[in-house]
């Protein structure tokens, strides 16, 4: 047998016969407006198909208006939509692959603003994450609902998709009927398994020729119990994991690391119940999901995040060009932008959602040679875009590898994985580019000019912000002296103003070895910039290491054995800390020498990328990176 046989082999589901077993699972994208989809939605989903996805389940599309989980939401009622459908199979469909809708109602889980539309549900029940207070929907409404279902269903047959996924997964409103404690009910919705058999059957009757499935959290006991009696009614099942609901369930929905790669796959037994499994969440690496499915732990696999970031990733990997996938490294910048209301994004590809506007780099008319300063993201990225087309490249880097900050942090449990994949996805990119790598070179003007250059893109990052507050009688490091390996003696402070995760990677490192940790955080919640399901796990793995989290403190001074704080909403309340040192976090500033250095030299054009024009994060990095590289070169090519 070939290689990743398994993955590449067809499979039937109902009547639809997918090419191979990579789905796209749903995922809204924000490429909506007024509750439809966009030209950009159709094109970020054909160059999925093009890639070679087997199946794309298109995003959660609410049947009735009362379950649009944001304004984002696609309206899968509107008359509207099966023009759509149509648009968006012509775009998906010509290339081999299947497409299904998602019918969905979050119920009581809705993530809207004011003025939020009434919540509902099987029962009136708080909902703690969102802080929704639904009411009960009453029995001719549950009714109404299950039509709504049934015509939503016949709009997707009418629009000509392949297939129809209920989904009861995550918390939202079919898990809320079959979990019995979320099931108050005293009609004959009460039991856990009638509304979704009703739902199930009467889409099947509004869609017969279409293939028909469900989806449930294979973590949760209430969809273990519900499943064998839903089984027979659908063409095939799907598991994923989380919980709407919770905020230590909503971090399964896009499990970051360190959550084990694969979880999924020990989670699956109990929904082996005779209709195909698609079993999905962690599986990036597309020869572990081969072994999935030859293992029998699923017939087909959810690959969602790893589509979003290298939409080519099945034809790379059917055709062997595995290191020429860019792998996901479960950043979540995805998922980070659907709650904030924005376009989809991925950090480390900036095409994606960008499919209409930002095509990959075509090759150069003349060769033309880039300095890079700095190997962290925006440099590398920039050496990877400038290399693609086909120009010399030399990146200068002063340290002994590349990565940057998030190589720093890639000894620490919350960054670990991210590091390896993304230095190696570009160290792939610059192998390809043939792109000189001077690694333990820092850059300075004089060698940068003596190259002579057509660009220099000055990438050369951030440095912790040096404290401006008298600290006396304590040992006083930085967190990043102790990420690159120095330690501390005794109790543990860290002053961490609460933006980002170089002092939680800090805490949960010395605990991890031991350390006495107590962290101040000077911010509503600690890690505030990080996205919500990465901070829950850093928050549940600190608070399981014992790490003391003291609130809202801003560091004011240090002295006679103690550190003090001053609460930050009411400054004249003054927190003192024994401690034995003292680490900082204090955020960043610009490493911008190099910058002004070569500015002043006034021959060389340069762009500078990433932190040093002020530190953000790692998606800024790699979109400045890439544009600072593409949008010069263009211009130097057509002139
Ligand atoms: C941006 C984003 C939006 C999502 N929206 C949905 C959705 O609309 N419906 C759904 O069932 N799951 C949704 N999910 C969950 C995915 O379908 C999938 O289960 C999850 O990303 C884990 O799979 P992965 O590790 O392959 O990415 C979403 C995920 C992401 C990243
Ligand atoms: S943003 Fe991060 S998690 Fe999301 S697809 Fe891209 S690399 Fe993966």
């Amino acid at each position: 047998m070939s290689a990743l046989a398994s993955l590449f082999s067809p499979l039937r589901i109902g009547p639809a016969e997918l090419a191979c077993r990579i789905v796209s699972t749903s995922h809204q994208t924000t490429l909506v407006e007024d509750h439809l989809p966009t030209g950009d939605f159709i094109a970020y989903q054909e160059a999925r198909a093009r890639g070679g996805t087997g199946l794309i389940v298109m995003e959660a599309v609410a049947v009735a208006p009362s379950g649009l989980l944001t304004a984002h939401t696609i309206g899968g009622y509107l008359d509207e939509i099966v023009d759509a459908y149509r648009r968006v199979g012509a775009a998906v469909q010509d290339h081999g692959t299947k497409l299904f809708t998602q019918l969905f109602h979050g119920g009581r889980e809705l993530i809207a603003s004011a003025p939020r539309p009434p919540a509902v549900s099987s029962s009136a029940l708080p909902s703690a994450r969102f802080h929704t207070e639904p009411r009960a929907l009453s029995t001719s409404e549950v009714e109404e609902l299950i039509a709504a279902y049934g015509h939503c269903a016949a709009l997707a047959a009418q629009g000509g998709l392949d297939g129809i996924e209920v989904t009861a997964a995550h918390g939202y409103l079919g898990e809320q009927f079959f979990t019995p404690e979320w099931n108050l009910r005293q009609d004959h919705y009460h039991e856990p398994a009638r509304f979704l058999t009703e739902v199930l059957e009467t889409v099947r009757a509004a869609a017969p020729g279409l293939a028909l499935g469900l989806r449930l959290s294979a973590d949760s006991a209430a969809a273990r119990a519900v499943a064998p009696a839903l089984a027979p009614l659908v063409d095939y099942l799907h598991v994923a994991v989380g919980n709407s609901a919770t905020f230590d369930g909503c971090s399964g929905i896009v499990p970051p690391p360190p959550a084990p790669r694969n979880l999924i796959a020990a989670l699956t037994g109990p929904f082996r119940l005779g209709p195909p499994l698609i079993a999905t969440s962690r599986i990036v690496d597309p020869a572990e999901a081969d072994e999935m499915i030859s293992s029998g732990a699923a017939d087909a696999v959810g690959m969602t995040r790893a589509l979003i970031t290298d939409p080519d990733m099945p034809r790379k990997a059917r055709s062997g060009q595995i290191r020429s996938i860019m792998r996901c490294i479960g950043c979540n910048a995805c998922i980070a932008h659907y709650h904030a209301g924005t376009p989809i994004r991925c950090a480390q590809n900036p095409r994606t959602g960008r499919e209409r506007t930002l095509p990959a780099p075509a090759p150069a008319a003349q060769r033309l040679r880039v300095a890079v300063a700095g190997a962290g993201p925006a440099g590398l990225a920039a050496a990877a875009e400038a290399a693609h087309a086909g120009h010399e490249v030399i990146i200068f880097e002063r340290a002994a590898h590349i990565g940057g900050q998030m190589q720093l942090a890639s000894g620490t449990p919350g960054h670990r994985e991210q590091a390896a994949a993304l230095c190696a996805n570009y160290q792939a990119l610059l192998d390809r580019g043939g792109v000189e790598l001077r690694l333990g070179a820092a850059a300075d003007a004089g060698a940068i000019a003596a190259l002579q250059p057509d660009l220099v893109i000055i990438a050369t990052g951030a440095r912790p912000a040096p404290p401006q507050q008298n600290l006396a009688d304590v040992e006083v490091l930085q967190v990043w002296d102790v990420l690159a390996g120095a330690r501390p003696k005794g109790r543990v402070l860290i002053a961490d103003w609460g933006g980002d995760a170089a002092g939680l990677d800090c805490a949960e490192l010395l605990a991890g070895e031991g350390y006495e940790v107590t962290l101040a955080a000077g911010s509503v919640v600690p890690g505030e910039t990080l996205h919500q399901y990465a901070r829950n796990q850093y928050l549940a793995r600190l608070a399981r290491a014992n790490v003391r989290i003291e609130h809202h403190l801003g560091l004011h001074s240090a002295g006679e054995g103690v550190v003090r704080f001053r609460n930050i909403f009411a400054p004249e309340l003054e927190h003192a800390i024994e401690t034995d040192a003292l680490l900082l976090s204090l955020g960043r500033v610009p490493e911008d020498a190099l910058l002004a250095q070569l500015r002043e030299h006034g021959s060389l054009t340069v762009r500078p990328a990433g932190d040093c024009r002020s530190p953000r994060g790692l998606e800024e990095a790699i979109l400045e990176g890439t544009l600072a590289a593409r949008n010069d070169l263009a211009a130097a090519t057509i002139s």
